[in-house]
């Protein structure tokens, strides 16, 4: 039986980006597979007071059950309810990189409250028409959708880019009217994972790009995708404690920060946290090898975790403090 996103005390993506693009922050959106990254999130948003997008992605989706997941996410709910006293911080529950419309009716069926469909790799109009499709079925249970025009490099929906293709801004305001979308994904230098830069070449996003969009759709929301930091502390502890990762770089924080500023309203972190997991776990298993209880190194993971997403809604996408805006 269909559930609605509203029975789960969930919300959409609708009052909260409008907030954010007039308050000049961003919304985190942060991937969830399990309870502990669950736990993070909303301990990490509680505490701050932070608005959240609770994020799941198809390969998410694979290894939690779906079943399982939704019922997370009503229990993040509750959980933010218990931690708040009762006033409780706005959560969404959102499809990452949606493929089909069948997949993006399945989350809806299952309780989401906003979707992505990522038609970035089809040509323009077919972009245009599955995109149209899932807001024209999304807008009649009042769930959000989110589109994409342009491709990141790097691996996105398991189809592999060399290169960016930046978003053209020339093409933003006809994708927008023709699909009816309520936020656009763009394409502007961020890449998924946690190999963005290498050493030596220069970490910038073209944030001239973005105002150029802005300009074409004043006040619209915009996503960034791909914008973890890759925090260069947590490289040398994954290493220190036997990690091989190779020499990295992410999104300046202050990049995303003048970002945020702007009409961007919603900035998905994945890589970051995954970093702060491993650091955590790494540092257990080589301090005390002797520890074989999980909730030995996950509950350090989890702090780590928690400690991470309370620094990027504070520093670095501007949310803290703007949960009941
Ligand atoms: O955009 C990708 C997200 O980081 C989710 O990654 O597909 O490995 O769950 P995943
Ligand atoms: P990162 O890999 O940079 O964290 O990006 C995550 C993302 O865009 C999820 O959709
Ligand atoms: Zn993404």
């Amino acid at each position: 039986m269909a559930t609605s996103y509203k029975d789960l005390g969930l919300v959409n993506t609708k009052a909260l980006f409008a907030k954010a693009v007039r308050g000049g922050y961003a919304i985190p959106a942060f991937n969830f597979n399990n309870m502990e990254q669950m736990q993070a999130i909303i301990q990490a948003c509680a505490e701050v007071q932070s608005p959240v997008i609770l994020q799941v992605s198809s390969g998410a989706r694979k290894y939690a059950n779906q079943t399982l997941l939704r019922y997370l996410a009503q229990g993040a709910v509750e959980y933010a309810k218990e931690l708040g006293k009762g006033r409780n911080v706005p959560i969404a529950l959102h499809l990452d990189h949606g493929d089909t419309l069948e997949l993006c009716k399945s989350c809806i069926e299952y309780g989401f409250s906003s979707v992505m469909i990522d038609g970035s790799h089809h040509a323009y109009e077919k972009n245009v028409e599955l995109t149209r499709q899932v807001v024209e079925y999304a807008h009649k249970y009042e769930v959000t959708v989110e589109g994409e025009l342009g491709v990141l490099a790097g691996v996105e929906d398991d189809v592999k880019a060399e290169h960016h293709t930046y978003t053209q801004p020339d093409e933003v305001q006809d994708f927008v009217k023709k699909t009816g979308v309520d936020s656009l994904a763009i394409s502007i230098g961020t890449s998924h994972g946690a190999f963005k830069f290498k050493p030596g070449q220069k970490a910038e996003i073209r944030l001239d790009i973005l105002a150029e969009i802005e300009k074409r759709i004043p006040g619209f929301p915009i996503v960034l995708h791909g914008a973890s930091s890759v925090p260069p502390d947590l490289v040398v502890l994954i290493n220190k404690y036997g990690g091989v990762l190779k020499d990295t770089a992410g999104i300046g924080e202050d990049q995303l920060r003048a970002a945020a500023k702007s009409a961007v309203c919603k900035i998905n972190i994945d890589s970051d946290g995954r970093l702060a997991m491993t650091a955590a776990i790494r540092k257990c298993f080589v301090e005390q090898p002797g520890e074989f209880d999980p909730r030995k190194y996950l509950g350090p993971a989890r702090d780590a975790l928690k400690e991470l997403y309370k620094h990027k809604c504070t520093n670095v996408l501007g949310s803290s403090g703007h949960a009941f805006d």
